[in-house]
């Protein structure tokens, strides 16, 4: 099969983002992607704002693509397909992005398809990376989701786990707003944690019976500590320990689940995956059981459309592609309530 050259785009929520990806039989590299970022917009909110958000996308959206393919040197008439991720993500915001591609692909003629965004954070612990074995344990550790997956291949997941109550990243988020590191948050707590002690703050490690996730409890005894007379001026310490049993948490979990699903490898993906202690334990994690680590290089944990472009390639490469109706949606297929719930029971 000869090479495809594919335009991704995203826009779920307060990132504009446009790439070219080359699928190459298994192998799949990054030609050019451009993100705008909308962070200095929201900063003031301490979140992100739909309205301002789906705005910000409209103004962005076909300087981000030009800029693409300008820095690319490749001309739209030079592509093989257009993907956009569809869901989940905020509606206003996922539309802008969805209708640009279906557009474009409408007026070149070109396969389109719709991308999860949970299912390409994945995806994009496979960019300029060799061929993965098969199969593997993924996990997606960003600011909307926590989830584990047994995948057969880059196409076959089944949710083996996820968050009964906050994403990781919302975690990280909410640790650095108690602490106030600023917005956003999980990368200036990760930098914060680097210089504190991890044991110096006693806070509780969660352990669920099963391969979900839970992590209000922590965030609630984080504000507790942070509030004691004793801890005052400890920042360092205290974002140090509680970013130690967050990242604990999602070890032990990959852990249980090799236990269970005997695997080749680990695919991590999703902002959280750029986490200083996740990739430092993730390595040791995977080196003492023998399996390869795939973690998303830093450039491709936070959103991006290399990871849409990427799982858009590798459906198109399939003979896959979507019709004109395919709709914006909040949530992603991949949630708890679609598919893999009965295999949860197993
Ligand atoms: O994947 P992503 O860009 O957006 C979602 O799909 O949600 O993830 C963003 C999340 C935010 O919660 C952000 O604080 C977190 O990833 N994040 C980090 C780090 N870099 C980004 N969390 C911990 N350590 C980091 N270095
Ligand atoms: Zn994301």
């Amino acid at each position: 099969m000869s090479a495809r050259v594919v335009l991704g785009i995203e826009s779920s929520c307060d990132e504009t983002s446009a790439a070219l990806v080359r699928i190459d039989g298994g192998s799949l590299t990054v030609l050019g992607c451009t993100t705008a970022s909308q962070d200095a917009l929201h900063a003031e909110y301490r979140g992100v704002v739909p309205e301002i958000a789906s705005r910000a996308h409209l103004d962005c959206i076909i300087p981000v693509i030009r800029r693409t393919c300008e820095s690319a040197g490749l001309s739209l008439h030079q592509l093989n397909g257009v993907a956009a991720g569809h869901r989940p993500g905020l509606i206003g915001s996922l539309l802008v992005g969805l209708s640009a591609a279906k557009s474009l692909a409408w007026a070149l003629d070109l396969p389109f398809v719709g991308v999860d965004h949970v299912h390409a954070h994945l995806v994009a612990g496979l960019l300029d990376q060799p061929c993965l074995e098969w199969p593997a344990i993924g996990l997606v550790a960003s600011g909307g989701h926590t989830s584990l997956f047994r995948m057969e291949s880059p196409h076959e997941l089944t949710l083996i786990g996820a968050t009964i109550d906050d994403a990781v990243g919302e975690a990280f988020d909410k640790g650095a707003a108690i602490l106030n590191l600023g917005y956003p948050g999980g990368s200036r707590l990760d930098e914060c944690a680097e210089a504190g002690d991890p044991t110096a703050i006693p806070l509780p490690f969660t352990r669920l019976a099963t391969l979900d996730f839970s992590f209000s409890g922590i965030k609630t005894a984080l504000r507790l500590a942070a509030c004691s007379p004793e801890n005052a001026g400890r920042t360092g310490d205290l974002a140090c320990s509680f970013r130690r049993v967050l990242i604990a948490q999602l070890i032990r979990n990959i852990s249980r689940a090799l236990d269970e699903y005997p695997s080749a490898s680990v695919l991590i993906g999703g902002g959280v995956a750029a986490n200083r202690l996740l990739r430092r334990e993730a390595a040791t994690l995977c080196a003492d059981r023998g399996v390869i680590l795939r973690i998303a290089d830093p450039r491709w944990c936070t959103d991006n459309a290399a990871m849409i472009a990427a799982t858009g390639a590798l459906r198109i490469a399939r003979g896959e592609q979507d019709g004109p109706e395919l709709a914006a949606h909040p949530l992603s297929a991949l949630a708890r309530g679609h598919r893999g719930k009965q295999e949860r029971t197993k």
